[in-house]
C-alpha cells in the first residue's frame, strides 16, 4: 500500500489500532531504561506516545500525513508533557536514513513489507543502534495466515521471528528473544480468536 492508501484509511476510521500500546512493545520495553527511542511506521503514535509517557525522547517516523496529524493532535492533548518529547517525521522508509548509532530502542511494529524491502528497512534500523541499543520487531506472523485471525493475507508481506534474524546475520547484532507470540483479538460477534505475531529482539554489542 502506498501513502495515499494509507491515507485513506486512516482517514475512514479513528484509531485504527487503537489507544494502548501494542502489548508486546509494553512488555519488552517495560524494563528498559528511557534514553533516545526511534518508532518506525508509528502510525497513529499508540507505542510513540507511550515512549515519551515513560520518559523516552521518542523520533516517530511514518508517510502517512493523516495518521501522523491525528497522532500529535492526540498526544498534545492526552499527554502535553510527553508530546513535547515526540519528533514526528513524515517520511517513506523506503527512502529515511536515521542517524546511525543513535538510539537506544528502534521499535518497528507491524511494518509489513515485501522481504527485499523489509531487509533494507530493518538493517538501517540496525544501523540506528547506538552502542548496547535495541531493536524490537513486531508483526503479524507468517503461521496467522493459516492459523490466527486478522493482518495481511498476502503471505509475501508476512515474517517470523527467524526472517527478521536471517535479516540482520551479518549486523553486530545479538538476538535476545526470536518467538512467536499469542494476542487473543475481540470478535465483532462470538469468543475471542487469536492473532500469532512474529516477536524479534535484538541488542547490539555494548
Ligand atoms: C499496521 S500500521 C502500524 C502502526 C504502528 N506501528 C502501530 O503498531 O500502531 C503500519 C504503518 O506503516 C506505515 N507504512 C507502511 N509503509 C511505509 C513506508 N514505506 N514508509 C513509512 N511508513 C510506512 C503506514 O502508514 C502505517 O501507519
Amino acid at each position: 500500500m502506498d501513502s495515499g492508501a494509507w491515507d485513506e484509511r486512516y482517514a475512514a476510521k479513528d484509531l485504527v489500532w487503537g489507544g494502548e500500546p501494542n502489548r508486546w512493545v509494553a512488555r519488552e520495553v517495560a524494563e528498559i531504561t528511557p534514553g533516545r527511542a526511534l518508532d518506525l511506521a508509528a502510525g497513529e503514535g499508540r507505542n510513540a506516545l507511550w515512549l515519551a509517557d515513560r520518559g523516552w525522547r521518542v523520533t516517530a517516523v511514518d508517510f502517512s500525513e493523516v495518521a501522523l496529524e491525528r497522532a500529535r493532535r492526540r498526544a498534545a492533548e492526552l499527554a502535553p508533557r510527553a508530546a513535547e518529547r515526540i519528533r514526528w517525521v513524515r517520511a517513506d522508509l523506503l527512502e529515511y536514513v536515521p542517524d546511525p548509532a543513535a538510539y537506544e530502542l528502534v521499535v518497528v511494529a507491524y511494518l509489513h513489507l515485501p522481504g527485499a524491502e523489509r531487509r533494507r528497512v530493518l538493517r538501517r534500523a540496525a544501523a540506528a543502534l547506538a552502542a548496547g541499543g535495541e531493536l524490537l520487531v513486531v508483526g503479524h506472523d507468517s503461521a496467522n495466515l493459516t492459523e490466527g485471525t486478522g493482518g495481511p493475507q498476502d503471505p509475501g508481506v508476512l515474517f517470523t521471528a527467524q526472517d527478521v534474524l536471517a535479516d540482520l546475520a551479518d549486523e553486530p547484532l545479538e538476538p535476545v528473544r526470536a518467538e512467536r507470540v499469542h494476542r487473543p483479538v475481540a470478535q465483532e460477534a462470538g469468543p475471542p480468536k487469536e492473532a500469532i505475531d512474529a516477536l524479534a529482539r535484538l541488542r547490539r554489542a555494548p
